[in-house]
């Protein structure tokens, strides 16, 4: 049995797109191992997002060079080295410049061509495939990392070139994945065991753009929803303007599909807003949040935001930590400002905001997402909430804890004897804390 190792970096695309490799390597005859020492096959899956993520894969790619040697000046031809993801689109054959051992250079869009492309590296051949043009997607098997959750993608790509983003460039343009796969995917899901479906998209709400009239996101839910038994239905990432009205009834209306959006808003700041290219203002993205607090009792919505935008007065960075706090938003992922080659605002070198104002306006965001969530957390307190157990473990103390989560994406430790992973259980949430809530079994 030949070995591979992948490592992983970068959003929940990358990591469905890993149980896909594995699946699809299975049939050639690889396992899974965990370590990478032993494999005959290395991947390494780039995120671009920021300049640290693509720094980070080319110092992994170094180590793993220097494993396979030389021999008389030419490197050794085991283990393979296959560069993939989001970096490996964006740089292509350029790669070899600086690591010359790789053997195949896989784009996101080629990732069907898979067995194919390494059929070729086996028989010595050096390959590089990181078309615009999406290879055709097969019907496939998936190793799915065990758990409760299984990702499924339902769109790839994105139309929008906000102004410092690589995801344009390295998912190409929008495309809706085949309903039929996806909700075999799902069944198949299912049947396996697990309890959680998450849809991934870089923009869900542009799913069925281009398929059939009436095939959309709340189609989608709909028909996902109608699978038998008891299950949860999530998805991730909508685009603040994208969200409709049809959506909304639908999160009412199904009984799986959570109470939880996550919509980036990026800056609180309307011009910083424009110059991102992000097609919205301040009032309109908290008309959005208002009226979905309005219909949708306890909807926990995320975001994520920019610090150190180039330009960014520190006045406009103040409007993003205000429409934090005053939209009591009650979690965001948030970033120091990284400039990306091809990206417009990449270009605005004499607007680039300096390395340690970035780094102070990063610390104050994360100051106030704390906060933010804190308080979030706090609206719990007192109340009985389903929560779907993911881990049970014994702590050092002795203590036995399961984690799980609620409808509306609040972690929850409990303080239980037996494992009861996979299991709908309901709780008494007892005490809240920045990051997760304590509770108790009813
Ligand atoms: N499609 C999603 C976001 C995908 S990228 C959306 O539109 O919201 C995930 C997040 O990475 C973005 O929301 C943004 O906050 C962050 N990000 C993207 N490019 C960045 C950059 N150049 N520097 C810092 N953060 C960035
Ligand atoms: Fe990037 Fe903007 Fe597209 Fe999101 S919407 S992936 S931030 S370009
Ligand atoms: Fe990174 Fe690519 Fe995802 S750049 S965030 S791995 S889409």
């Amino acid at each position: 049995m030949k070995k591979v190792y992948i490592e992983t970096m970068g959003c929940q695309m990358n990591k469905s797109d890993a149980e896909r490799m594995f699946g699809m390597l299975e049939y050639l005859g690889y396992t899974k191992t965990e370590n990478p020492k032993e494999a005959d096959m290395l991947i390494i899956n780039t995120c671009s997002i920021r300049k640290l993520s693509e720094d980070k894969a080319y110092s992994q790619i170094g180590v793993w060079g220097k494993w396979r040697g030389k021999i008389k000046g030419k490197y050794n031809s085991y283990p393979k080295i296959v560069f993939a993801g989001c970096v490996a689109q964006q740089v292509g054959e350029n790669i070899f410049r600086r690591a010359p051992y790789v053997d195949l250079v896989l784009g996101t869009q080629r990732l069907y061509e898979l067995p194919d492309l390494v059929k070729r590296i086996e028989a010595g051949e050096r390959v590089v495939s990181c078309g615009e043009t999406p290879y055709e997607e097969k019907k496939i098997k998936i190793n799915r990392v065990k758990g409760i959750n299984a990702w499924i993608p339902i769109m790839e790509g994105c139309n929008n070139f906000c102004t410092y983003c690589i995801v344009p460039y390295t998912r190409g343009r929008e495309r809706s994945r085949k309903p039929e796969l996806i909700i075999g995917e799902a069944k198949k899901a299912l049947a396996e065991g697990f309890k959680e479906i998450t849809l991934l998209g870089q923009n869900v709400d542009s799913f069925g753009k281009d398929l059939e009239d009436g095939q959309n996101l709340a189609w989608l839910l709909r028909e996902l929803n109608s699978l038998e038994g008891k299950f949860r239905i999530r998805f991730v990432t909508n685009y603040p303007t994208d969200i409709t009205d049809e959506l909304i009834d639908t999160v009412l209306e199904l009984d799986k599909v959570c109470e939880y959006f996550h919509i980036p808003m990026q800056s609180g700041d309307d011009t910083v807003l424009k110059k991102m290219n992000r097609r919205y203002d301040y009032a309109t993205y908290k008309k959005i949040c208002d009226h979905l607090r309005s219909r949708v009792k306890d909807v926990t919505i995320t975001s994520d935001f920019i610090a150190g935008f180039p330009g960014e007065t520190e006045e406009q960075f103040e409007n993003t930590l205000k429409a934090m706090t005053e939209l009591e938003l009650d979690y965001s992922n948030t970033a120091a400002y990284s400039p990306r080659e091809r990206t417009v605002a990449a270009k605005w070198t004499d607007l680039y905001i300096p390395e340690d104002v970035k780094t102070e306006r990063l610390a104050r965001l994360n100051e106030h997402n704390r906060e933010c969530c804190l308080k979030s957390n706090k609206k719990y307190v007192g109340r009985e909430m389903e929560v779907l157990v993911e881990n049970f473990e014994v702590r050092k103390n002795g203590d036995k804890v399961i984690t799980g989560r609620t409808r509306n994406n609040k972690i929850v430790h409990i303080p239980c004897e037996r494992d009861l992973t996979g299991e709908f259980i309901n709780v008494k949430i007892t005490r809240a804390r920045t990051w997760y809530l304590n509770g108790e079994i009813i």
